[in-house]
């Protein structure tokens, strides 16, 4: 079958070197031993995207869902076994109440909908950020479907709402310094690997790869600590239109990245 992507678009990135294969010739080109651990993603532009359309703002985060339920499958596919993303910010709480309100009712019933089909698929649900501030209705099925997707193995899917890097790390410091005034900890004990038992990343690999959408780079309180070595991709692309084809170009891009962490190149050069 031919897959090559015809969707009409107003925002997607050019790729002169991929245009002319097929979603699955760009799905055989990549390496399966060099596909990263953990993908995060900052989902940005959908705002624009439903402008250009001459559309409420809503319905491109309506249509962002469907992004992300592509890139989920996809990395179920190829199996990443990890995916997190970017649904709301702390500073989106600056946003006016009707698109927050419709935002919250999205994500209620984005769980709604797709608790039956996370337990079926293998996905498990973890929601990261400040979650006690979500409207009730919203937080009780954040809840519910972390509990009844907890034993899932096949993708962990983490949802990070009302979530800010500085606070995390704020908070992960508060409990620790309240485990070292009750004794538990010795402030000698504190090394990277000790902190991170505080995030609440806790258990999860540090993202491989961070995608960012609609042409910013930047990035914006996501991850800040568990970044510290990952490779990024940022594209023009809107999130409404990073659909399963421009996950597969990231993809393909990152393997073309050779990875350091601070160590010379291999073959490394002349001592
Ligand atoms: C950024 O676009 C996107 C958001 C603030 C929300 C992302 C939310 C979704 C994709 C839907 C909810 C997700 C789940 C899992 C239910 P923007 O509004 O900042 O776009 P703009 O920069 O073009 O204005």
């Amino acid at each position: 079958m031919d897959n090559r992507d015809t969707t009409p678009s107003l925002s997607k990135a050019p790729n002169p070197e991929y245009d002319h294969l097929s979603n699955d010739e760009l799905q055989e080109l990549l390496d399966p031993a060099l596909l990263p651990r953990h993908i995060a993603i900052i989902m940005d532009g959908n705002g624009r995207w439903a402008e250009l359309r001459g559309l409420p703002r809503i319905s491109g985060h309506t249509e962002g869902i469907k992004s992300v339920r592509e890139m989920t499958a996809l990395c179920l596919e190829l199996g990443i076994p990890n995916l997190t993303i970017y649904a709301f910010s702390q500073e989106n709480w600056k946003r006016p109440a009707h698109e927050i309100n419709a935002l919250m009712l999205l994500l209620e019933r984005f769980l709604q909908s797709e608790l039956d089909e996370l337990v079926e698929r293998g996905i498990r649900f973890r929601a990261i950020g400040r979650i006690d501030s979500l409207p009730a209705s919203a937080l009780k099925w954040v809840r519910k479907v972390e509990r009844e997707t907890a034993q899932r193995d096949k993708l962990t899917l983490t949802v990070a709402l009302s979530y800010g890097g500085r606070s995390e790390i704020v908070d992960a410091v508060r409990r620790l310094a309240a485990d070292c005034q009750a004794g538990a900890v010795s402030p000698t004990q504190i090394d990277e690997p000790f902190l991170e038992k505080y995030l609440s990343t806790q258990g999860l690999p540090d993202p491989d790869l961070l995608i960012r959408t609609s042409g910013e780079a930047r990035i914006s309180n996501f991850l800040l600590w568990q970044l510290a070595y990952t490779e990024m991709y940022f594209t023009p692309t809107l999130w409404p239109d990073f659909r399963r084809r421009e996950g597969l170009l990231a993809l393909l891009d990152y393997q073309r990245r050779e990875r350091r962490f601070g160590r010379l190149p291999n073959p490394s050069y002349p001592q």
